[in-house]
């Protein structure tokens, strides 16, 4: 038996024993509702508008349709080939220490991205809170989240419940827990978003924003456009953090890859584009045009959006739909990062579910309060010059992320090789886009990584701004 043979039995004997999702729809809800989630709502819309609105958009499309797809059926691929999680994919083959080092990088990711996600995700919840109780006029006010989250009690409170639940829902399994969640969510956070948007562009003066959003201007094209949507891409697609690989290796046999790729990046870009049509026109609207007050950043949706809201009239209603697709977004996110932490935990040492949960769960608290107290009582703190929280996202998303989408690429590049993808995609699709995939992972990929690791290095100690 060959070592690709004794994979795939390994593979089988492994998915026995393990959850799976039941078919499908299970599958592709549940990666959509990793992949949708706080950077498409919040951190796509601002991008866009600080990157030249249509021009971005036009340049994200062009980089999801070619790269992000060649990632996405990279890593499903290993996963489903090994039936693992990321550690335990990389050494299905074989014990060198690069390989080692590749798939520990892919799981340190999303253990490092989950609390401090969730920290966010809390910032979610307070604010649901808030319009639930209908404050939609103190959410507006100004001094709203700078005191919210400088008072370090309140601010843990809305962690903890967030990261719980993401908790109790990997307690309840892959299909009970991770799929039925997906299953419900999902559809309501389509719906929320589409009435979102739909109010925001009928508002008057809106128009001129939709404009600016969806028309590309070549004028705005820069090469930061590119590295921008590129990160933004990775960020977007839950590139690089083993998540993929650790879905995949749920995914059955016969389930398409292909299409389930193709499905999934739609429906990731459909929302974000959404989410640009709900925030862009909006604020346009509120600021008669003022492009300085989109391209605010993390401010934008905590501190600009419930002002936006307020002015509209129905702004407790309005903001009770936004930030509730907004937290639901956040959590299928969340809980995908905490999956991939608790498979890989409960595959290398053999702890139970529940107790690599458990573990998960305790370092999560343990690393999120760091990044609470960090704009609370531990404000002094600076790493490299940053607060905690903005640390821990800058060590993830702009060096180790990187890191690992290249070591993905070597693994295919030089063990798995392109046939032996190809041969596994090629169980349950027609592979349509394999001369693309192929010149995509083995001439582009590697290239575009190293720009996107040295342009946020850059950037990071300041030689440009990204
Ligand atoms: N893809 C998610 C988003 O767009 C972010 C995310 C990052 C999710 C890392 C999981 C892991 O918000």
């Amino acid at each position: 038996m060959d070592k690709k043979d004794a994979i795939s039995t390994e593979s089988n004997t492994a998915k026995k024993q393990k959850n799976t999702f039941s078919g499908n729809v299970g599958y592709i809800l549940a990666v959509a509702g990793s992949a949708v989630g706080l950077g498409n709502i919040w951190r796509f819309p601002y991008l866009a508008a600080k990157y030249g609105g249509g021009i971005f958009l036009l340049v994200y499309l062009i980089l999801m349709l070619t790269f992000g797809y060649a990632m996405i059926i990279s890593e499903t691929a290993i996963g489903r080939m090994t039936g693992k999680s990321p550690v335990g994919a990389f050494s299905a083959f074989g014990s060198k220490k690069w390989l080692k080092f590749g798939g520990g990088i892919n799981a340190v990711v999303p253990m490092l991205i989950l609390p401090y996600y969730s920290v966010i995700g809390g910032w979610v919840v307070r604010y649901v809170a808030e319009y639930l109780r209908g404050n939609a006029a103190e959410a507006a006010e100004d001094e709203f989240f700078g005191s919210f989250i400088s008072n370090s009690f309140v601010a843990e409170i809305c962690f903890v419940v967030f990261v719980f639940a993401a908790f109790l829902v990997i307690i309840a399994g892959v299909k009970n827990g991770i799929e039925a969640v997906s299953k419900v969510v999902m559809p309501m956070l389509v719906i929320l978003a589409v009435i979102t948007a739909v109010y925001s562009v009928t508002r008057p003066g809106a128009l001129e924003g939709v404009k600016y959003f969806l028309v590309p201007n070549f004028r705005d094209f820069s090469i930061m456009t590119v590295v921008a949507a590129m990160g933004q891409m990775f960020y977007s697609l839950s590139l690089a953090m083993g998540i993929l690989i650790t879905y995949g290796s749920y995914l059955k046999k016969e389930s398409d890859i292909e299409q389930n790729t193709t499905r999934v990046e739609w429906f990731d870009t459909g929302i974000a584009i959404l989410a640009g049509l709900m925030i862009i026109p909006a604020v346009f609207a509120f600021t008669g045009g003022d492009i300085k007050t989109l391209k605010a950043g993390p401010s934008l949706m905590f501190i600009t959006l419930p002002k936006v809201f307020d002015s509209m009239g129905l702004g407790n209603i309005i903001g009770n739909v936004f930030f509730l697709m907004v937290l639901f977004a956040a959590l299928t996110s969340a809980i995908s990062l905490f999956e991939t932490c608790t498979a890989t935990i409960a595959e290398e040492l053999g702890f139970s579910r529940v107790v690599s949960s458990l573990i998960v769960l305790c370092v999560s608290l343990i690393l999120g309060t760091a990044s609470v107290f960090g704009y609370g009582i531990w404000s002094f703190v600076r790493i490299f010059g940053m607060q905690i929280l903005d640390f821990f996202d800058f060590l993830t998303n702009s060096v180790m992320m990187p890191v690992s989408a290249f070591f993905v690429c070597i693994l295919i590049i030089r063990v798995i090789g392109f046939d032996g993808v190809a041969k596994e995609v090629k169980l349950s699709s027609k592979f349509r886009r394999q001369p693309m995939y192929y010149i995509v992972t083995k001439y582009i990929a590697p290239f575009f990584l190293m720009i996107i690791l040295a342009s946020s290095i850059a950037s990071a100690l300041g030689f440009i701004t990204i």
